[in-house]
């Protein structure tokens, strides 16, 4: 009996350890939303080179500190985009044209962006508006930006091919590609402002970002990266592009696309994207000089949001939850961010002097918006040196529906959820205006 007791003691106590280990374990994986404990790491600076020397002059920020920042960022984060990619000859096919879209006002085209011969290789469906007003003569700005669910979803006219999407047949099968529903026609339609940003004058391009990559681990063998696994590795190198690098080499073949359109004026495209694809965005914008502009919207922890704060989605929280996102040797910094040799704001930094947009949204706190604000405003000192306004503030903008700090560094925050609406396109459109010299602006 006395035995018995013991063993049933024992039992419970290590039942006991066990359960507070879970409860610990659940409570460090629960997201800090109080800022007293965000953690005290003050700013990096991007004009201290890594061997502690300040950088005074434009010619040494391009010559040492950009280098150094954009291989940085390469090997430790994003990964740097294989040599072998360059072999990738992409081939355009035109699979519609209606001239007659948004009742007359723009030219809608479909193009086949092939990346192999294979069939059923990787391919890029773009979905293209001009304005029926743009010409040769007199070419339009563009905005070119990955969706999540298919071109179909961008607007709800039925000539639009419906996309394909990954998702699994049944419980604890491999996601399979389908071809979208009817049904989701038009379902992002108040993301994209199609008829908007036409009558303001400008060209948009979109395509699916699963075309590119499907979001998920394992999604690699249907991809781009894939393509270049010809010695059979089955992965890239630790320091090769993750799927986020991968979508945002599919922007540059967008932008290739659009230079051989004489309607649009392909030195002045922005790119957009929101969420992942806002990070997608920023860092197309960084290895793509020929984006004019880039726009960030809500992109939170790994685009405009300073990892050293913990307050909302962390880098271990996003590296576990989306491994395939980085390069493998991000792994290294989950919960360990006072590691990393850079932060967010030397990032949107590697961008200057060009305009750049982060845009955040009050309720989205994952995302971390004050993060989001200081990631911008931590690349000012950049843009200052090289010879451009910078951001405009110092201090955190009130909320606002249309507010907009309109420097060639752009700073907003609106009222509401994790989200594109009309508003945001308005400050897109105006932001554009002023920095692409357009419209009435
Ligand atoms: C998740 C993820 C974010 C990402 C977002 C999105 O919330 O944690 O990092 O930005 O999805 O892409 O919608």
């Amino acid at each position: 009996m006395r035995t018995n007791a013991r063993l049933r003691a024992a039992a419970m106590a290590l039942a006991m350890i066990a359960s507070a280990a879970a409860t610990a374990g659940a409570q460090s994986d629960q997201a800090n939303y109080d800022e007293a404990k965000v953690g005290n790491f003050p700013p990096l600076d991007p004009l201290t080179t890594a061997d502690g020397k300040k950088v005074t002059t434009p010619e040494t920020w391009g010559k040492v500190r950009w280098p150094e920042l954009l291989r940085l960022f390469e090997t430790e984060m994003y990964g740097r985009i294989p040599e072998a990619a360059r072999s990738i000859r992409p081939t355009y096919q035109v699979r519609s044209e209606d001239s007659n879209a948004l009742g007359g006002k723009a030219i809608r085209r479909e193009v086949t962006i092939r990346f192999t011969s294979d069939p059923e290789g990787p391919r890029m469906d773009l979905l293209v508006y001009l304005p029926k007003r743009a010409s040769a003569a007199a070419p339009a700005p563009a905005f070119v930006g990955l969706n999540f669910g298919g071109n179909q979803t961008v607007d709800p006219d039925p000539g639009i091919a419906l996309g394909r999407t990954w998702t699994r047949p049944g419980k604890g099968l491999p996601r399979e590609r389908h071809t979208a529903a009817e049904k989701s026609r038009g379902t992002a339609a108040s993301r994209w402002a199609v008829e908007r940003i036409i009558d303001r004058g400008y060209a948009l391009a979109t395509a699916h970002y699963e075309d590119i990559e499907p979001d998920f681990d394992g999604g690699y063998r249907y991809s781009v990266r894939a393509l270049l696994d010809r010695d059979g590795k089955g992965r890239p190198a630790p320091d090769e592009w993750g799927a986020i690098g991968a979508w945002a080499w599919g922007l540059s073949r967008a932008l290739d696309y659009l230079e051989t359109v004489p309607e649009v004026d392909a030195n002045k495209v922005a790119v957009m994207g929101h969420s992942r694809l806002g990070k997608t965005a920023l860092w197309a914008g960084v290895i793509e000089r020929r984006f004019a502009l880039v726009i960030s919207n809500n992109s939170g922890c790994g685009g405009a949001a300073l990892s050293r704060r913990i307050f909302g989605e962390t880098v271990g929280r996003m590296n576990r939850s989306f491994p395939h996102w980085l390069c493998a040797n991000f792994q290294k910094y989950s919960d360990r961010e006072a590691d990393l040799p850079f932060d967010q704001n030397e990032l949107i930094a590697l961008i200057a002097p060009r305009p750049v947009l982060v845009c955040s949204a009050d309720e989205d706190l994952w995302a971390d918006p004050k993060g989001e604000f200081l990631g911008a405003l931590g690349a000012d000192p950049v843009y200052r040196l090289l010879g451009t306004d910078g951001l405009a503030v110092r201090q955190m903008p009130r909320t606002s529906r249309d507010g907009l700090v309109n420097s060639t560094i752009g700073y907003r925050i609106r009222p509401g959820k994790h989200d594109v609406t009309p508003d945001d396109w308005e400050a897109y459109l105006n932001f554009a205006d002023r920095h692409f010299h357009h419209g009435s602006q």
